[in-house]
């Protein structure tokens, strides 16, 4: 009898291993695969975050989540995070990945594919969904979008007597000419090698008309005189001194603060920027404008920026991991985003909100950008497609290599990137 109940002992272990193993999918309805979580970002430069989570642990005292957050550079978070992934460890079980890192994680087996329907999609902009998928699957829900803009001193302008510039022309001239009268620098954007480069100068080609990869990575689309176009806006702008040469080690942070301590006269960047240099206290409140990106001859193209949040193959807490990303995708969540967090929402009824536009008066424009943004190439090899436009055009801006050259060398690098 001692082998029967010997069995029946093992037999349970199986089942319990079993029921384990299925609980470990994100399926709903399960109340297995739940318990605490940690979620890693990026730095949270508003530092909206940690408060907004305290009130889904006030809410779920056992599956409480701690925030881990990396530095705010895109690059720095992506090293720590793939490290983390590629050990096994996994110290994250929720990952707040930028936008264009989706499908270097699902190639790689590090985020699972998630239940379509469990999530909102057909609440949020259009073409933040397709940011998160891969080979067809959803293997993240979109968080937060982003789109640049071009903030501008309006007090400046207007004492001038000029609307803000639609053209590089027009915003070169009056870089050129109107900043230096008002002792101000002319224009800058984000042109330290790192994903902000590659952000930058994406927008610049894009906005000429060019791209860069075709596809999903496996055709090499840079060699055209837009692209040459593009990087020869960027790299004019340090050579005739209207871009500072100190705007070359500038991240989202730096660029800002030059903004908001009055040095700047035109500035590339995120929707938070705008808000956090038009708040009480900033020395130039009031004095702020957004208008989209200028391109050649009308208005540019931005790059879809923004986050999406996966779950790590290695999450503890898979059930618990997708019902936070519900959480945080929820209208009301999603409300404070933006109003504590000056991101951009990814639901598209939030820009049509009256209320929201009194108080964030650029959502119209915002979502216009984000509507006709273009996505950065999508690539599994997407890391190292970023690291060679930077170097390359790194070298374009600091005048070693024309723009020719440059495309040139592009063309080559990126068909070595993608096995061509
Ligand atoms: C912002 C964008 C992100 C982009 C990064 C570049 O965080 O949302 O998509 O990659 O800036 O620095």
């Amino acid at each position: 009898m001692r082998w029967i109940r010997a069995a029946g002992r093992g037999l349970l272990a199986l089942m319990v291993v079993l029921t384990g193993y299925a609980a470990s999918g994100v399926q709903s309805g399960e109340d297995s695969g739940r318990g605490p979580l940690t979620l890693a970002t990026a730095g949270d430069l508003t530092g909206y975050l940690g408060p907004l989570l305290e009130g889904w642990n006030r809410e779920h005292p056992d599956e409480r989540v701690t925030l881990v957050e990396l530095p705010d550079s895109a690059d720095e978070t992506h090293a720590q995070m793939t490290t983390d992934l590629r050990d096994g460890r996994g110290r994250f079980d929720l990952l707040n990945i930028d936008v264009n890192w989706t499908s270097e994680f699902a190639a790689a087996g590090w985020i699972r594919p998630l239940p379509r329907d469990r999530f909102p999609l057909d609440s949020f902009l259009r073409p933040v969904v397709d940011t998160a998928t891969y080979d067809g699957r959803l293997y993240a829900v979109p968080y937060v979008t982003n789109a640049g803009l071009l903030l501008y001193r309006k007090d400046v302008l207007a004492e001038e007597g000029v609307p803000p510039p639609r053209t590089w022309a027009e915003l070169e001239h009056l870089a050129e000419t109107v900043a230096p009268k008002h002792g101000l620098d002319g224009y800058a954007g984000q042109f330290l090698p790192y994903e902000g480069l590659t952000v930058n100068a994406a927008e610049a080609v894009y906005s000429a008309g060019g791209s860069i990869l075709g596809g999903e990575g496996e055709t090499v689309t840079v060699d055209s005189a837009a692209a040459r176009e593009g990087i020869g806006f960027l790299a004019r702008g340090v050579r005739e001194g209207w871009i500072p040469e100190r705007a070359l080690a500038f991240k989202e942070e730096e660029s800002k603060q030059a903004f908001q301590d009055g040095r700047l006269l035109f500035l590339r960047n995120w929707p938070y920027a705008y808000v956090v240099t038009s708040a009480q206290g900033s020395p130039v409140a009031g004095k702020v404008g957004a208008v989209p990106l200028p391109g050649p001859d009308g208005p540019g193209t931005s790059v879809l920026g923004g986050s999406n949040l996966a779950v790590s193959t290695h999450a503890r807490h898979p059930d618990s991991a997708a019902r936070l990303i519900a959480y945080l995708t929820s209208e009301p969540v999603q409300r404070q985003v933006l109003t504590r967090g000056a991101l951009p929402p990814v639901r598209a009824a939030l820009y049509e909100d009256p209320d929201l536009i009194r108080q964030f008066p650029y959502l119209p424009t915002l979502r216009q950008s984000v509507l006709t943004a273009a996505p950065r190439p999508k690539s599994p090899r997407y890391d190292q497609v970023s690291l060679v436009v930077q170097a390359v055009v790194r070298d374009a801006m600091t005048g070693h290599a024309t723009p020719e050259a440059a495309v040139r060398r592009l063309a080559r690098e990126l068909a070595d990137v993608s096995g061509r």
